[in-house]
């Protein structure tokens, strides 16, 4: 594993007053109120994360001081961006010129990938972190797994090694670098795969703005949302070390869909073709109110309205003839110039904190711990595709649900995104595979083709020609792993 890992740094302890002063512009004193029950180790600890937090700044968004935006009025006057279809329409190049120009960079060693998993996957009731959720249909790999193998397959491609940089959360580190280490880094080299952990931000009773409590000694802190990617990769030392490393763009994905086309070298030249600094990939929604952002045009910027933040008349909004307004649904698949995000570094591009209404757990002014019942407590975040507004270029590519995305975020027995679904999605995809190649398979019976056997239909309908498989004669009738 390359070097870089947790975030944290460690801080001289400041002594009680120091701390006092600090807190008290801001009414916070309540932070100290346990000190002297404290011991040495734990008053560090709490002493280092008051000293992390910025208190002005938390200050302005306790009292709603910062941008607060009317989400309803935005989307009514959204237009669509433009997007590049899956066929290749939309654009000046061909998808042949596409393709080409992707796997260029590909084989350059341009590319990094960068994938989000610092979320605990509560609606999915899955207790570990979720990149280890078993979801291959036959195969029972884990999303972790499909992430590997496709990038193993990527890298005997095209003969480089494809780094991946993996953040984490403070409730998902140890358990990840555990499994990556147990289990010979899922068969990429151990330098090719950075562990480094998001930073956080702390949660606020609702009511008075006070920052909650965890412990006696340790505030109530949560991931600070993937808009903490950018200053995490930054902390870590990862962008120095892809600039050194030639990498040119990133690659950014999250953990939950195992259909992501991770390396796409259309995806990636059309992105290059374009000059863009960011392009995001969107499936056509479909449903009005499905769970995904909202890709937008607004006074000739691209955004993504987030499906929270969406009134439901606006998520319906149609066009003259019926069809969706906002039909793009982000699939939080992005690539990024390096260049772009090292501006925004440097520019400390403040992102928009969004507010979440949350059940905080946290410790009295009795020192009892209380388990709300109802939200109780405010959490901040930030989004990374905030930043596409200040991206110039930018680029939108329409990619079909059934070949990427297919994401696992409920648990079965939910209408949407199951794990039980996702494999359904698995299955259809490379039954359709299978059956371009000229295999009978019947609709009952699972497959599940790794990426290192093919990587897609044409690598697919090749190897089983090459192995005497295919020509219409080879039917399939129970299921069946291609490894
Ligand atoms: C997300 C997107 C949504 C998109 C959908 C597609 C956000 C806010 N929304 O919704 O626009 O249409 O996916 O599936 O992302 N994560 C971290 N650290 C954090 C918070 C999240 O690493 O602090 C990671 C999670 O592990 C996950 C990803 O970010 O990989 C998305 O987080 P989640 O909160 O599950 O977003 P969704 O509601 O699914």
């Amino acid at each position: 594993m390359s070097a870089a890992q947790s975030s944290a740094q460690s801080q001289p302890t400041l002594s009680f007053d120091e701390l006092k002063s600090r807190l008290e512009p801001f009414e916070q004193t309540h932070l100290l109120r346990f000190w002297d029950s404290l011991d040495s180790d734990q008053q560090s600890r709490l002493s280092e994360q008051i000293a992390q937090v910025d208190f002005a700044r938390l200050k302005t968004l306790i009292e709603g001081k910062d941008k607060s935006v009317d989400f309803g009025e935005l989307a009514a006057r959204a237009t669509m961006p433009q997007a590049v279809a899956s066929d290749g329409s939309g654009c000046d190049w061909t998808l042949y010129d596409a393709q080409k120009r992707g796997e260029e960079a590909l084989r350059a060693g341009e590319i990094a990938t960068v994938l989000v998993a610092g979320g605990q996957g509560t609606r999915l009731g899955f207790d570990q972190p979720k990149g280890m959720f078993p979801v291959g249909p036959v195969s029972e790999r884990t999303l972790f797994q499909f992430f590997a193998d496709r990038l193993i397959a990527a890298g005997e491609k095209y003969g480089v090694d494809v780094p991946l940089y993996l953040m984490t959360s403070e409730a998902t580190h140890a358990e990840t670098r555990r499994y990556f280490e147990e289990n010979n880094y899922l068969g990429l080299k151990p330098e090719q795969v950075t562990i480094f952990q998001q930073g956080t931000m702390p949660a606020v009773d609702a009511e008075t703005g006070q920052v909650l409590l965890a412990e006696k000694g340790s505030l109530a802190l949560s991931p600070d949302g993937h808009g903490g990617t950018l200053r995490a990769l930054s902390r870590n030392g990862c962008m120095e070390e892809m600039r050194k490393n030639g990498r040119k763009h990133l690659f950014y994905f999250q953990v939950d869909n195992p259909l992501v086309g991770l390396c796409d070298p259309v995806f990636i030249g059309h992105h290059l073709l374009a000059s863009s600094e960011m392009t995001t990939q969107v499936i056509r929604k479909r449903y009005p109110t499905e769970k995904v952002g909202n890709v937008v045009e607004i006074d000739g910027q691209t955004q993504i309205i987030e499906y929270s933040d969406l009134p439901d008349s606006a998520a319906e909004m149609t066009n003259a003839d019926g069809s969706l307004k906002l039909w793009a649904g982000n699939i939080a698949v992005h690539l990024f110039d390096l260049d772009f995000l090292e501006r925004m570094l440097e520019q400390d591009t403040s992102l928009p904190i969004h507010r979440a209404n949350k059940k905080v757990a946290h410790v009295d002014a009795d020192g009892q711990l209380v388990t709300p019942d109802s939200p109780n407590a405010t959490k901040f975040e930030q989004f990374i595709f905030d930043l596409l507004p200040n991206a110039k270029n930018t680029i939108v590519c329409e990619a079909n649900p059934a070949e990427a995305f297919a994401p696992v975020k409920n648990a079965n027995g939910a209408a949407t995104d199951t794990p039980e679904l996702a494999q359904q999605a698995i299955c259809d995809l490379h039954r359709g595979w299978l059956r371009s190649c000229g295999v009978t398979v019947d609709d009952s019976v699972k497959v599940e083709i790794n990426p290192r056997f093919a990587m897609d239909q044409d690598e697919l309908c090749e190897k089983l020609r090459q192995s005497g498989d295919s020509d219409g004669e080879q039917s399939i009738s129970s299921d069946r792993y291609f490894s």
